[in-house]
Formats: C-alpha cells, structure tokens, sequence
C-alpha cells in the first residue's frame, strides 16, 4: 500500500483514478482548490480531501507530505490551461521532489507532441516538466474520453442537432479504463521517465459515433456535420489524436452509452 495524491482528484478521470486507488487499498489523498461536500458525486468514499492550488502553492506542501506517488489530473481551459500546466506542474514537481516523493504519473493527451493546438503545446510544456525533473515520472496519453466526444456532440443541442465533425475519426476511451492505467502506473508499471500512449477499444469516425449517440438517447436531433477549424481541426483530421497500435480491451462508446451515460 502506497500513500497517493491525486492531484485534481475531483474532476471527471481525478474522481475515477481515486476511486480505482481505494479500490486497490491504496491511502488515498486527493488535492483540489474546492473540497466536495462528502454527499457530492465528486466525494469518493474511504479518500481524504484537502485544499490545494499549484498554480499559487498554497496547501502544496502540506498535501505532498508523506506521499509515495502522485498522480496528476489536474485541468484547465483557455487562458488558465498555461498556467495549470506549466507554472502548476513546475510548482507540484518542486514540491513533491524537496518532500521525498518517489514517482509521478502524469495524465495528457494522445498527439500533444504533434500538434500547433494551444491546448496541446501547453498539455506538451507540462510534459516536459515531469519528465525534466528528478521524479520518477510516467506521462500517460490517452484518446479522448466517451464523455468529451459525447459533449461535442452535445454541443448541437441548441440547434437541435448532434454536432459531427466531419474527417474526424475518434477512439473513444472509458475513464475507467484511463484511471486503471494510471494506477497500473502508480504501482510501478512501464519504465521510468517514460510515455505510455493508451486508447480507446475501437477507432470509429465521428459521424458512426454521433448515429450511436443519437440512436441511444433516442434523440429526434439530426446529424450536422461540421468542419472543425484551427489547429485543433488538422490534428484530429490527421488522425493524430489516435493510437490503434495501443488500443485497450475495455468499455467501448456504444456499452457505455447503455450504461445511461
Ligand atoms: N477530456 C478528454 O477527452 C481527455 C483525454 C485525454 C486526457 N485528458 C486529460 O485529462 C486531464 C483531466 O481532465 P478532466 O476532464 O478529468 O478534468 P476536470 O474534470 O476539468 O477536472 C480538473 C480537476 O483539476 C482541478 N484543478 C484545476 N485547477 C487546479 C489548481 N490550480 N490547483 C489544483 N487543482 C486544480 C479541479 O478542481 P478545482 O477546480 O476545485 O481546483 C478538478 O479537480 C486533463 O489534463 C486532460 O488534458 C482529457
């Protein structure tokens, strides 16, 4: 049993990393700037909770004290993605190194290293830290997770359609699946200061996806091909956001649909 911290343990693959530490008998420390109340979703039962910020250090030393393994989930977009990942990562590496901390995981995304994306450079500079730094550091990059290619879809609902960004091809992933990895990673699986690439069991396009979507929710919504402009466009059109070759044997977009997803 390793203490852990899980860095952004409340968000969406933060709650299930946390889940699958204490489901393992891990001692499970999950550090975020807000704390759930303990009958929120985001509360997992048998994890203890405190405040911290990377980005302004405050709680930081107090969270990595006495931890073996962090695990990072932490999140941001727009303006505040630069600062969460840089000035974030370069704060908790410090830290958690003058505290004694033995390895750090990390989650990003599959094609950061491939992409004019701000997101993505910045997801990279983040990398790039861990794996500088005298942790001994596994980056994990996983696809997309069923539930962000569910929100793009969803983002047609004020115009009654189910948005499908046309080239685009998705491999969808559970974050079940995702947290499993990062906790095979915690425990030591894959080589230090390495990049582990992981996704989704099937690489459909987004069009078949967004028909699974619609035929589950039983939606009267139509299909409404888009193009995608931007960085963001030419990498996923690319293929870039996909990695067949590491595909996991888990929950595919239609099975977690049905779960009522
Ligand atoms: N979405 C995808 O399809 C996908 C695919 C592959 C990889 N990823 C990666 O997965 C990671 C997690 O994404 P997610 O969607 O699960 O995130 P999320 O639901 O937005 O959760 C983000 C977490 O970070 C915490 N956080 C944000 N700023 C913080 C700060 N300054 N200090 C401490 N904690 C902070 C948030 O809590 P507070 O706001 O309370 O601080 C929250 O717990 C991201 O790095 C993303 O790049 C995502």
């Amino acid at each position: 049993m390793s203490r852990v911290l899980v860095i952004g343990g409340t968000g969406l693959a933060g709650r299930a990393v946390t889940a699958e530490a204490v489901e393992r008998g891990h001692e499970v420390v999950v550090a975020a700037r807000r704390v759930p109340d303990d009958d929120s979703e985001q509360y997992v039962l048998g994890a203890a909770y405190v405040t911290a910020d990377i980005v302004t250090g405050d709680g930081l030393e107090e969270a990595v004290d006495g931890v073996d393994v962090l695990i990072d989930t932490s999140n941001a977009v727009g303006k505040q993605a630069a600062h969460v990942f840089a000035t974030g990562a370069q704060n908790l590496v410090h830290t958690a190194a003058r505290f004694g901390v033995r390895r750090a995981v990390l989650l990003s995304v599959v094609g950061t290293d491939r992409s004019a994306y701000g997101y993505y450079r910045a997801k990279a500079a983040q990398e790039r830290v861990y794996l500088d730094s005298p942790l001994d550091t596994r980056v994990v990059r996983a696809t997309q997770f069923h539930d962000f290619v569910t929100a793009i879809f969803d983002r047609g609902r004020p115009l009654g359609a189910i948005l499908a960004p046309s080239g685009v091809r998705f491999q969808p992933i559970a974050v079940t699946d995702v947290a499993r990895v990062l906790v095979d990673a915690a425990e030591g699986a894959g080589e230090p200061d390495s990049v582990i690439a992981i996704g989704g069991p099937r690489v459909e396009s987004a069009r078949d996806l967004a028909e699974q979507r619609k035929r589950a929710s039983g939606s009267r919504r139509y299909i409404l091909p888009i193009r995608l402009g931007g960085a963001l466009g030419s990498t996923w059109r690319a293929g870039r956001n996909l990695a067949p070759e590491h595909a996991v044997d888990g929950v595919g977009y239609g099975a977690w649909l049905e779960t009522g997803a």
